[in-house]
């Protein structure tokens, strides 16, 4: 999907999880949503917090989640829980015990990992985790989430979450991420790129088929679920959308 601007694509955005919590509420009484930091998503989430959008989503009955974590406490201005407590959280509208952090107090970060294995795993029974919305956005190099190029986190299998040494953009910090067998697993992935700054990079995963390993973001490919870029005027300005590999 192409909007002008930033602000269209947020709205619409935000429109989207709107429907999605309610649909997911009516089909199996709980909206499960994955966070994802970055600029972009943020002024989705200073939407969702004002009553246009907020008052309409059952947010006793939605749980969320974070696609990924930079590893430093939550009070830190790098924080994506900080990004999302300052935004979507300020309300008090979202319950506390809805919210599940990515954990970032312990001295290794594999325990954050592993910390948020359990999380996972007490929410969603066991099975790999199966998100009803995950936003992604994306780098200028094509990471998402916290899959990073070159990492071996690309390649995780057994694994929910992972620790990941930094990338190579900022902020140099290591970080927690969630690995694609759970991205995949997701009914519906919102990816929400905006700006001219991104417009090669997203040339580059949607006309040709990328590798992985230089282009993580082209590794998103939910296994039984929607996929849908949204991309404003400024990144989809070299796209022709002719030759597209997959659908907006
Ligand atoms: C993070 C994010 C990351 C982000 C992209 C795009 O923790 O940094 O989760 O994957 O989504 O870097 O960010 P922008 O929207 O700011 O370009």
């Amino acid at each position: 999907m192409q909007f002008e601007d930033g602000e269209s694509l947020a709205l619409s955005a935000a429109e989207r999880i709107v429907t999605v919590a309610k649909q997911s509420i009516e089909a199996r009484g709980r909206f499960t949503l994955a966070l994802s930091g970055g600029s972009t998503p943020r002024r989705v989430y200073i939407l969702l917090a004002d009553p246009a959008f907020g008052a309409r989503v059952d947010w006793k009955n939605t749980l969320l989640f974070f696609g990924d974590e930079r590893y430093v406490p939550h009070d830190d201005p790098a924080s994506n829980y900080a990004m999302v407590a300052a935004t979507l959280m300020t309300t008090g509208l979202v319950p506390d015990r809805n919210i599940f952090p990515i954990e970032t107090h312990f001295d290794d970060i594999d325990d954050g990992a592993t910390a948020y294995e359990e999380t996972l795993t007490d929410q969603f029974g066991g099975d790999t985790p199966r998100f009803d919305l995950m936003l992604m956005g994306l780098g200028d190099d094509g990471h998402t989430a916290s899959l990073f190029p070159g990492m071996p986190s690309l390649h995780v299998t057994d694994r929910w979450a992972v620790g990941t040494p930094p990338g190579t953009l900022p902020p140099a910090v290591s970080r927690v991420t969630l690995t694609f067998p759970v991205i995949n697993e997701s009914r519906e992935i919102l990816f929400l790129v905006a700006t001219e700054a991104k417009a090669a990079i997203v040339k580059a995963i949607l006309e040709s088929p990328p590798s992985i390993d230089t282009h993580p973001s082209s590794g998103v490919k939910p296994r039984d679920g929607e996929l849908v870029w949204m991309l404003d005027a400024g990144a989809a300005k070299l796209l022709d959308t002719t030759t597209l590999t997959r659908p907006l």
